[in-house]
């Protein structure tokens, strides 16, 4: 008899988006009057720029024509992408990346969700409490894991490390010795940021102990502070044990088109096996490249117009983080992240827990927002704001709570 992929019956039920959901239909089913404001899930709200728009149209042209029809794209991607993406990203920022360690494809999300698949079912992760899901969920379904303690929200056999105001949202080294490390910087959810220094011990203990570290930057482009690198591949030895996942998403209004990169660099090895070899093998198998209309968008982020028009847009979803963060300070709440990230992280007052924050948010000010316990148990009593809404919306949101 066929039998399923046990794993996934481990799996408990994603509850945080559909539970806000929930709530809020609720609400507004009672209280259709009231104009509720949404500063919970991380999707910009800022239409495409127009140097993307351009591009994008150019490309649909040259698709209706037999001259310049193009098929399928290449696997790890278009060379004109991948050569501009390790120019801008990273020559310019003084990394090593070379354009043919560079795989696109259709974002973040998933590439953080399959490169597990290259590695062990036996290797141990450590990942940050709280943390970005998928990068958990990806494990269990490879069996990666042991059992769920759901009163705690968490797997055995899985090292979770606290990021909590006592260590600045930053995790510590971790005391057992993981195979596998999760960082994501600015993170998700708290908007903390690392310094180079900082991310440096993380470097020299992955090389110390043998681990590749996944390092998530799909919030890069948000860094204000000089000592934070945009890139792990700044701190020196990286590129003997570090992964970079980077998204077109948060930076460039591309959450619905679809696009991002992972780098793995040529002399990465683990037990003599390269893993830029096995990526380049899962990606050729797996995926058939990213559309070509949607890489020529990806190639216009780097144009000149692009990058200034990009710019306009980070500095109008800043703008929001500014007002969100001082705002709430102002009100006497603890606030933390913001400064080189567009979620803000705050303390529920009182010692609520995040879910009854959630409804007093959502009863008395109509105010949405995304619970920090979702994310895992050292998120409980926080809740996250993001800067993506309308500048609008975002000032009417915090002065509600203000008033409150
Ligand atoms: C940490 C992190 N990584 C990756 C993603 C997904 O990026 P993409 O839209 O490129 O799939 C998100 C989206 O919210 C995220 O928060």
């Amino acid at each position: 008899m066929v039998k399923i992929n046990d794993n996934y019956s481990k799996l408990p039920g994603s509850y945080l988006f559909s539970t806000i959901g929930k709530k809020v239909r609720e609400y507004s089913g009672l209280h259709p009057d009231k104009k509720i404001i949404r500063l919970g899930i991380g999707d910009v709200t800022l239409p495409l720029a127009p140097a993307i728009i351009d591009s994008l149209h150019s490309a649909v042209d040259e698709m209706g024509k037999a001259e310049t029809f193009k098929g399928y794209a290449p696997d790890l991607g278009y060379e004109f992408l991948r050569e501009a993406i390790a120019e801008n990203d990273y020559r310019l920022r003084g990394c090593q990346i070379a354009a043919d360690e560079i795989f696109v494809s259709d974002g973040a999300k998933c590439d953080s969700g399959n490169i597990q698949e290259i590695f062990s079912t036996d290797s141990c992760i450590a990942v940050c409490d709280p943390v970005y899901p998928v990068y958990v969920d990806s494990n269990v379904m490879a069996g990666r894991t042991g059992d769920y303690d759901s009163d705690m929200g968490t797997w055995s056999d899985v090292i979770y490390m606290p990021c909590t105001a006592d260590n600045g949202f930053l995790p510590a080294l971790p005391k057992e010795t993981p195979d596998l490390i999760y960082l994501c910087f600015p993170n998700n959810p708290t908007g903390a940021a690392v310094t180079k220094a900082r991310l440096q011990e993380w470097v020299d203990y992955a090389l110390k102990v043998g681990a590749v570290i996944l390092y998530d930057a799909a919030y890069e482009a948000y860094i204000t502070q000089d000592d934070v690198p945009h890139s792990i591949y700044e701190c020196q030895g990286a590129r003997g044990c570090a992964i970079e996942l980077r998204s077109f998403s948060k930076n460039a209004g591309f959450t619905g088109l679809r696009l991002g990169f992972t780098v793995v660099p040529k002399e990465l090895e683990c037990g003599g096996a390269l893993l830029h070899s096995l990526w380049a093998r899962r990606h050729g198998t797996k995926y058939n490249g990213a559309p070509y209309i949607v890489q020529r968008a990806g190639e216009a982020v780097y144009s000149e117009a692009g990058k200034a028009q990009l710019a306009e847009q980070i500095a109008y979803y800043r703008k929001n983080a500014d007002y969100i963060y001082n705002g709430l300070k102002e009100a006497g709440y603890t606030v933390s992240g913001g400064v080189n990230s567009p979620y803000v992280w705050l303390k529920t007052p009182e010692g609520m827990t995040s879910w009854a924050f959630f409804d007093h948010l959502l009863e008395r000010a109509n105010v949405v927002g995304t619970p920090g316990s979702g994310f895992g148990p050292s998120g409980e009593g926080y809740f996250r704001l993001t800067a993506f809404g309308s500048y609008e919306n975002t000032v009417e949101a915090v002065d509600r709570i203000k008033a409150l």
